[in-house]
């Protein structure tokens, strides 16, 4: 169960330990990024680190985090990893400064409205069917590749539902070069290193070329049909603002892009860290496997089922404890301030890490251990401990739409298929933005109930 914390409103502030002349913490946060950044909690509840010329303030405090994530005039969309963001998602909600955001978030809520998601999960039921459909038993699978292709097709076709094979649309191979990109460059301290034309930068530009012809022909032949498809791409031409203006095109494209980029790869990556934590833990896998075998009996798993499959959700809750995809944030300050009684400079780009705080042993007991009835308690975790989805008026807009696709996804799959990762060195997670687990290789066995 998660410790509920009590402040002791005393906040203490560091600088990190172990800087190299002129590269700062770069190094050492290249090595091992999640682990460089949890271990900086150790030092303070606000922590000083150097990237080359940058320097950045690491929020290690649940309170503080909380401050950060509420107080969005002061701490606004900025700094690093945000900075680097942009260039892909351009001005859409994700990226948008807070002066842009309340209109932005108005005009998108009704698009993941609550009463939106059965719809939404029909389409994803048929996504994860024709994925699973063409497994075969004792099958090997690279399996981020895998659960990345099957996020792409379920994003693709809930934005796109009105093309009928929205899953081969080539969108798919230019997002993924963006995504890749994006991810790569936001990890790249050294300001001007993402501006050299190696094959890599180039790729990236290709692929972001590609993807605004793709988007803007779909707009295109949206507009002239001018019919509901009840998608998502639909809501976004039929959002009106209060002064009845609708979105641009330029701003439709920048918010189809962002719910592809901020959709596709979180959601690939919890699933493909869940199929790790359920090898390493046959038990719990035994315990899920019983629970879909008596809810589902053998059908496919859909929307209405997901409140009578609890441990399904605990699993997904606690793959995105230990795991949170985005794993690093950043605010900047828009103001000279304080945060826990430190000053900090107007300018200064401001980090946060789900993945500090989900693995603070004074938050979660054991916190490295996969333990999904840690969340049997109906109490929460008190707001700024367990963010995976961030908080305040920036959390994820896509929360239920991604918890909702994990959890089928899971259920879906495990109901029929053992996932059993290729014995070898564990899983490491990529040196990226968002926290995806180096390609590995599992075997598929067909279950027999
Ligand atoms: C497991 C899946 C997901 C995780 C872990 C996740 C995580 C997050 C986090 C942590 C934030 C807050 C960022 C910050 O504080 O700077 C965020 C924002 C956002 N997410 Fe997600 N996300 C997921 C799925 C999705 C999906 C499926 C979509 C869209 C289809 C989406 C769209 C967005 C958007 C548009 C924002 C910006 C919200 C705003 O600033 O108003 N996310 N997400």
């Amino acid at each position: 169960m998660p410790t509920q914390y009590h402040s002791t409103a005393r906040y203490t502030s560091a600088t990190a330990p172990g800087a190299l002349p002129l590269l700062g913490h770069a190094p050492a946060l290249l090595r091992n990024p999640p682990d460089f950044v949890a271990g900086l909690a150790a030092h303070g509840d606000l922590v000083r680190i150097r990237l080359g010329p940058l320097t950045a303030y690491v929020v290690c405090h649940p309170d503080l985090v909380r401050r950060l994530l509420t107080e969005d005039r002061t701490y606004d969309k900025g700094g690093i990893v945000v900075e680097k963001a942009r260039e892909a998602f351009g001005n859409g909600l994700a990226t948008c400064p807070a002066a842009d955001h309340r209109r932005q978030r108005r005009m998108l809520q009704p698009a993941f409205h609550r009463d939106r998601l059965p719809g939404y999960a029909a389409l994803m039921a048929e996504e994860i069917a024709a994925t699973t459909g063409g497994w075969r038993d004792g099958d090997v699978v690279d399996v981020p590749a895998a659960m990345y292709r099957l996020s792409t097709a379920v994003t693709a076709r809930c934005l796109f539902a009105a093309h009928e094979r929205a899953g081969s649309l080539p969108v798919h191979a230019a997002m993924d070069q963006v995504a890749r990109g994006v991810a790569r460059r936001m990890v790249l301290p050294l300001p001007g290193a993402d501006r050299v034309p190696t094959p890599g930068n180039r790729r990236f530009a290709r692929a972001r070329r590609d993807l605004r012809e793709i988007t803007d022909r779909l707009i295109a032949d949206y507009r002239t049909a001018g019919t509901d498809h009840h998608d998502l791409l639909s809501m976004l031409l039929g959002a009106r603002d209060e002064d009845g203006r609708g979105l641009s095109d330029d701003e439709v494209h920048d918010q189809v892009v962002t719910f592809l980029l901020a959709g596709m790869e979180t959601t690939a990556a919890t699933l493909s860290w869940a199929w790790t934590l359920l090898a390493a833990n046959p038990a719990v896998r035994e315990r899920l496997h019983t629970e879909l075998d008596t809810v589902l009996d053998g059908r496919p798993a859909r929307h209405q089922d997901l409140p009578a499959l609890p441990l399904t959700a605990r699993i997904v809750s606690e793959t995105l404890r230990l795991h949170p995809p985005a794993w690093i944030l950043s605010r900047t300050t828009t103001t000279a301030t304080e945060l826990g009684g430190h000053p900090l400079p107007a300018g200064a780009t401001v980090l946060y890490s789900p993945y500090l705080l989900h693995r603070r042993a004074d938050l979660f007991p054991c916190p490295d251990r996969f333990d999904p009835d840690r969340w049997l308690t109906t109490a929460r975790p008190a707001p700024g401990i367990y963010t995976p989805f961030g908080l305040g008026a920036r959390r994820c807009i896509g929360e239920a739409f991604g918890s909702t696709e994990a959890a089928l996804a899971l259920a879906g799959i495990a109901a029929h298929w053992s996932v059993t990762p290729t014995p070898g060195r564990p899983v490491r997670p990529q040196r990226s933005a968002s926290l995806s687990p180096r390609p590995f290789t599992a075997t598929l066995a067909r279950r027999i109930r």
